[in-house]
């Protein structure tokens, strides 16, 4: 038996699912694109660095950021510095291209000859001799050596990165041979600390 009350109930119900169904939400105001703005705000608020950095905070990378750096006119710049970089590194002359002197290692008793390109230090220890070295660096005067021909020891060869020796000690013939390349035929004596 059907109950009055049921069907009542269940007329009612429908009707509101379907008035439910055909009713206007409210409007709500979406806006068109908020992305754009937001990245605009984040790079100007993150200062540009210039040093590598992981993702998109490189130079240049934020592509909208404030005053950010042209690729362009980075990429010319970090060339130059590399070409820079390049020209002050004996070890990146190429082989074929390296001058080569003879160096006369006094206590080791022999003359060798040795490229632009190779420190004093390698060339003794190519030879199998025992050289002294610690940071291989030019940061400390382990491999420390004393240039006889008389005069500053950077008129015979390159120091590259060395922060050790002060002017007077370079006067006076010193060098560290961990980086120091040869610029001229010299006489060595190693195992001389200033
Ligand atoms: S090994 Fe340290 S300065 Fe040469």
């Amino acid at each position: 038996m059907v109950s009055t009350l049921g069907i009542a109930l269940g007329a009612t119900l429908t009707l509101v699912v379907v008035a439910l169904h055909f009713s206007k939400g409210t409007e709500a105001a979406i806006p068109d694109d908020i992305s754009q703005e937001v990245l605009e705000q984040r790079a100007a608020s993150v200062p540009e660095t210039d040093f590598p950095e992981p993702m998109n905070r490189s130079i240049g990378g934020g592509g909208v950021a404030a005053g950010a750096v042209e690729a362009g006119a980075e990429g010319e710049l970090a060339e130059g510095a590399e070409e820079e970089a390049a020209d002050d590194d004996p070890s990146a002359i190429p082989d074929d291209e390296a001058a080569t002197f003879e160096v006369e290692y006094v206590k080791e008793g022999a003359t060798i000859e040795v490229k632009e390109n190779e420190t004093l230090l390698e060339a003794g220890e190519d030879e199998g001799w025992d050289m002294p070295y610690a940071c291989r660096e030019g940061q400390c005067v382990s491999c420390a050596g004393h240039i006889t021909n008389g005069g500053n020891s950077e008129d015979y060869v390159k120091h590259h990165t060395q922060s050790m020796l002060g002017e007077e000690e370079l006067d006076e013939g010193y060098t560290l041979t961990c980086v120091a390349y040869p610029t001229s035929d010299l006489s060595l004596e190693t195992r001389e600390t200033p």
